[in-house]
């Protein structure tokens, strides 16, 4: 161990986030949460009374407190404090010693900073010891995992971006392939470059040949299995006939390549695997069709309206990436292993078909249909919130104030009319004032959700289609990670906590 010689005061968080002992666990936690803290320091004016930290929350979830339990139930009294002039290691061994993540830095009574594990880890340059992990948030929260230039959401300002482009801007002014092109080659392309683009593109959209043949009956074993299913057991395939090897063992431009091919082909062969369990034929790529276009065209057989195709590129382009999600983080991990580039994919897509993260616009479409017309909306609404269901299309786990891609994509679906729209604008006024009145103070806004499924289907997308269409476009997103990942790679292998029964234990002979 090194570095022992800079004190407490020098290293430490202040002013630290404080609560008081009278307010709620949940105002507490929400503080905590906000601030991307692991604790906060009950204070009576400036003496410090109590902590109540992330473990503290666990342990009330388990022991079934109320959200309107008051701190000082949960608090642990008195806790131990350090001196800011204190030596960082002293301060780390006693920390250490009691089991302790945060501590108080007390002066003279008076509470000046928090100093953490993790800060005096930093500074000692010491690697933890194994019954010492890092403290991270469950869910991993706020923690910062990776490095990026792909793009960023800005939650509390309600925007994202992709590289240094707003993400709707780019939406509503840029095609699908444009974004492509700025994902994976760092800028918008000039006119020249976007038909080069366009030329490459177009002939790998083919599904090999070898692969298309098994498709009849792979659709025919899983008649019943959602598009999703199919494509990630397809596109192994595709990775397989087509040799991927280790990203670890591939110069950049080869991965590249790879990328593109696969983001070319994932919308024909969703098309493809959607007809043939419909027992339809499958309808090849025309490369006079933009992305947008030619994915609705392989799917219904029919050329899109201009405004149908548009409508659905500017969702498709909303949806490309944002931030580190978990498909984007499982493909960023599977591809840290130096695996193929498939097999990232693979994985992410995976992630994505679990419904707390694919998201269901087809549930918010359910949900208009079910409400029918604007005078049930207010009933229906209540009922659902009184009943405890989530309105679907409502609340997200970033952005507090409005999703910008809802606020876009209800202009999509007002610029392209049709039946649903109208009770949409209604049941989501209502909604928000429902959910308002009945869970207030905690900002439940619309979601990229609602206005997705309007918008697909009134350009013609089936339900069942809604998430795959969504995993058409995040390819593009989750494959410029890939090429990121692998261009400055080190394995991603995090620690767990063991809390099971303390070990080691004999092993007992044989019974
Ligand atoms: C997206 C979502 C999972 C984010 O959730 P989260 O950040 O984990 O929010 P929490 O689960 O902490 O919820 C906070 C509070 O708001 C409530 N809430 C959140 N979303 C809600 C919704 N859509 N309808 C009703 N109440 C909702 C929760 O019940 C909770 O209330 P409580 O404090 O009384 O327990 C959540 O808003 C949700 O389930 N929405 C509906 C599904 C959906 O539209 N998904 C697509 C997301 S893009």
């Amino acid at each position: 161990m090194s570095g022992g010689t800079r004190s407490v005061g020098e290293i430490m968080s202040h002013p630290a986030v404080t609560a008081t002992a009278n307010e709620t666990i949940t105002a507490a936690s929400a503080r905590m949460r906000e601030q991307g803290v692991g604790s906060v320091v009950v204070v009576d004016g400036d003496r410090p009374v109590g902590i109540l930290t992330e473990r503290d929350l666990v342990r009330m979830g388990a022991a079934g407190a109320t959200p309107t339990d008051l701190v000082a139930t949960w608090m642990t009294p008195d806790p131990d404090s350090v001196a800011p002039d204190v030596d960082a290691m002293t301060a780390f061994a006693s920390l250490a010693e009691h089991g302790y993540r945060h501590i108080p830095v007390v002066d003279h009574a008076r509470l000046v900073g928090i100093v953490s594990m993790r800060d005096l880890m930093r500074i000692a340059q010491i690697q933890p010891a194994e019954s010492l992990a890092h403290e991270v948030p469950r869910g991993l929260e706020g923690v910062v995992v990776a490095e990026t230039g792909i793009g960023d959401v800005r939650g509390k300002e309600g925007f994202y971006h992709y590289r240094q482009y707003n993400a709707v801007e780019l939406a509503e002014t840029r095609s699908l392939e444009d974004v492509w092109h700025l994902l994976y080659d760092g800028e918008l392309p000039t006119a020249p470059q976007r038909a080069a683009f366009a030329t490459e593109i177009a002939p790998l959209r083919h599904i090999p040949a070898e692969v298309q043949s098994a498709l009849p009956e792979i659709a025919r074993v899983a008649r019943q299995a959602p598009p999703l299913d199919l494509l990630r057991t397809t596109l192994s395939l595709i990775g397989a006939a087509l040799g991927f090897r280790p990203s670890l063992d591939l110069p950049a431009a080869e991965l590249h390549e790879q990328g593109m091919r696969v983001c070319a082909v994932v919308p024909t062969l969703l098309c493809a695997l959607y007809r043939l369990q419909h027992d339809l034929e499958i309808i090849e790529p025309r490369p006079d069709l933009a992305y947008a276009a030619n994915y609705l065209y392989m799917m219904s057989g029919d050329v899109p309206t201009a405004a149908h195709a548009r409508g659905v590129e500017q969702y498709l382009i909303s949806t490309i990436d944002h931030g580190f999600n978990a498909s984007t983080f499982t493909a960023r991990v599977i591809t840290s292993t130096g695996a193929d580039l498939v097999a990232a994919v693979v994985g992410a897509i995976g992630a994505l078909s679990g419904p707390l993260h694919g998201g269901a616009p087809s549930r918010a479409l359910d949900m208009l249909d079910a409400i029918g017309t604007v005078d049930k909306a207010d009933a229906w609404l209540r009922d659902a919130v009184g009943r405890g269901d989530r309105l679907m299309g409502f609340g997200h786990r970033v952005y507090k104030t409005d999703d910008t891609r809802s606020v876009m994509l209800r202009s999509v679906a007002e610029r392209l009319g049709g039946s649903k729209v109208e009770l949409a604008k209604q049941v989501e006024q209502v909604a928000i004032d429902v959910l308002a009145e009945l869970k207030p103070g905690r900002k439940l806004y619309t979601n990229v959700e609602f206005y997705a499924g309007v918008v697909m289907d009134t350009c013609g997308v089936p339900r069942e289609m809604f998430t795959p269409t969504f995993a058409s476009s995040r390819v593009i997103g989750w494959t410029a990670h890939v090429l990121e990942q692998a261009a400055d790679n080190r394995l991603i292998r995090p620690s767990a906590q063991y809390v099971g029964p303390p070990p080691p234990r004999p092993v007992p002979p044989v019974s």
